[in-house]
This record gives C-alpha cells, sequence and structure tokens, in this order.
C-alpha cells in the first residue's frame, strides 16, 4: 500500500502544477498523472460532461492500482468532487477546498477575488468554501476563459497574456481585493504576469495548499527513496511534451493511454 501511486488528473498541463508541488513535498512517493489533453478545455463544458470525464480519470487511474486520486483541476474539484468521493473505494482529494482555505488565512481586508474558468465560477464552489470558513469574507469571481488557451499555446511571458489580464482583473482590483485565488491549475504557470498587473495583491496558488493537505492524509510516507513519476495523456502532441519538460524541469516520458468511455 505505501508503494501504490498517488493519482492526479487534470483536463492538460494545468495540473503539473501540483504534480511539481507533490513531488517536492513528497519524494518517495510514487506520482501517476493524466492529462486528458484530448479533450481540454473542460472550462466551457456543461456540468454533465464535466461529471462524466472526471469519472472516467478517476476509473483509468484506479486501474493502476491508486491509493488516493488528487483532482489537479478546479473545474472538475467545483462540479465531480462529491460524485468521485462517493464512487471510488480511496480518498479523493479536490483543488478547492485548500485554496480557500489559504485564501482566508491569507487576506487580512476579507476582500477576494477568485479567478477560474466559466464551469468553475459559474458553480460558486470558491464563493460557497470561503464564505462557510469566514462568513464576513467578500467574494469578488471573474470567469477568464482566454487564458488557458494561451498557457496551452505556452504564451506564458507574453505581452499578449498581459493584456489579456489586466482587461480580466481590471474590475476584480477596483473593488480592492487584496487576495486572488488562481482558481485553475493552469494560472501559476502566468503568475509571473498576473502579479505584474495585481501589484500588491497576495496570489494563492492550490498547488501548495493541496500538496499540504495530501501529506496530512497520508498514513505512511515513504522517505528512504525517490520516487517514480509516470505521466499519461489521451493525446500525445510536442506542445505538451515541451510544456511538461519546462514546469517538471526533469524528462519524464510522457505515455498515451485510452480512456475507457463507458
Ligand atoms: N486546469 C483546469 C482547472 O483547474 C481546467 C482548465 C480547462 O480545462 O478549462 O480548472
Amino acid at each position: 500500500m505505501p508503494d501504490s501511486p498517488i493519482g492526479i488528473f487534470d483536463s492538460g498541463v494545468g495540473g503539473l502544477t501540483v504534480l511539481k508541488a507533490l513531488r517536492e513535498l513528497l519524494p518517495g512517493e510514487n506520482l501517476i498523472y493524466f492529462g486528458d489533453t484530448a479533450r481540454v478545455p473542460y472550462g466551457t463544458k456543461s456540468h454533465r460532461t464535466i461529471i462524466r470525464y472526471s469519472l472516467q480519470n478517476t476509473k483509468l487511474l484506479h486501474r493502476f492500482r491508486v491509493k488516493m486520486v488528487v483532482v489537479a483541476c478546479n473545474t472538475s474539484s467545483a462540479h465531480a468532487l462529491e460524485i468521485l468521493k462517493e464512487e471510488f473505494p480511496f480518498p479523493v482529494v479536490g483543488v478547492v477546498e485548500p485554496g480557500a482555505r489559504e485564501a482566508v488565512r491569507t487576506s487580512k481586508s476579507g476582500k477576494i477575488g477568485v479567478i477560474g474558468t466559466e464551469a468553475t465560477v459559474k458553480s460558486g464552489a470558491y464563493r460557497k468554501a470561503i464564505v462557510s470558513l469566514d462568513p464576513f469574507c467578500q467574494v469578488y469571481q471573474k470567469a477568464c476563459p482566454l487564458f488557458v488557451p494561451l498557457i496551452e499555446e505556452g504564451w506564458l511571458n507574453d505581452e499578449i497574456t498581459r493584456k489579456v489580464a489586466e482587461r480580466y482583473l481590471g474590475e476584480l482590483l477596483e473593488k480592492g481585493i487584496d487576495t486572488l485565488v488562481l482558481g485553475c491549475t493552469h494560472y501559476p504557470l502566468i503568475k509571473n504576469v498576473l502579479s505584474q498587473v495585481c501589484r500588491g495583491v497576495k496570489l494563492v496558488d492550490s498547488a501548495n495548499a493541496v500538496a499540504k493537505e495530501v501529506e496530512r492524509l497520508l498514513p505512511a510516507r515513504n522517505r528512504s527513496r525517490r520516487g517514480s513519476v509516470r505521466i499519461l495523456v489521451s493525446d500525445k502532441t510536442e506542445r505538451f511534451e515541451r510544456i511538461a519538460n519546462m514546469i517538471m524541469e526533469e524528462e519524464i516520458e510522457i505515455e498515451e493511454v485510452e480512456i475507457d468511455k463507458e
């Protein structure tokens, strides 16, 4: 059981920010990542489709005898987490709850901005999670649908990405937020641009918060050796490989797998 891998999934490259955080915090663990690159983005899909994809992805990881699954996708966490917890015999951890906790801990004014995909913002999952932790917090949300394609394109430090960020974030900054939750696991990849646009605002990246949550939940830990990492995708492309190598800062072979669509 301690040698069983921790499974992690996202729609594409975004969840690699969570994989990286887990690798750093728990270097002895075997990790297996699945990026559903054939069906990215999830953020524009319906509630029903996001649930179906999330169930299929978790089933795929189950085949690898994982001991836990981390839903490294805010969109899936916001729409499918409860169903995944009911359906599978291992713990399933989402990114929304840890991110919300970190935001409440970080904010001094209680004015918290949340950016995410359309589906995450529409679900209101962050607002609910933040307000249940502190009912005095004011939560301002903004969907930023252009960020995911810009990031998947690799435009991480680009002038166009900065302009898009200015346009999206203007109204949140006008509200006087002091904390901004990056409510999509893709967004930490444009942290540089976001911190230039949001000077003086603390950015909450749920990747680190979720890694700490996983550490807390693990009954036993492998400390004596370096764990293995596997990266699986539903569509293997050069672009994914390039971005994955850049994020992970180590060469990891990318394997293409077939999703069982039942
Ligand atoms: N990275 C994902 C998230 O955290 C989803 C991006 C997408 O597929 O739209 O929401």
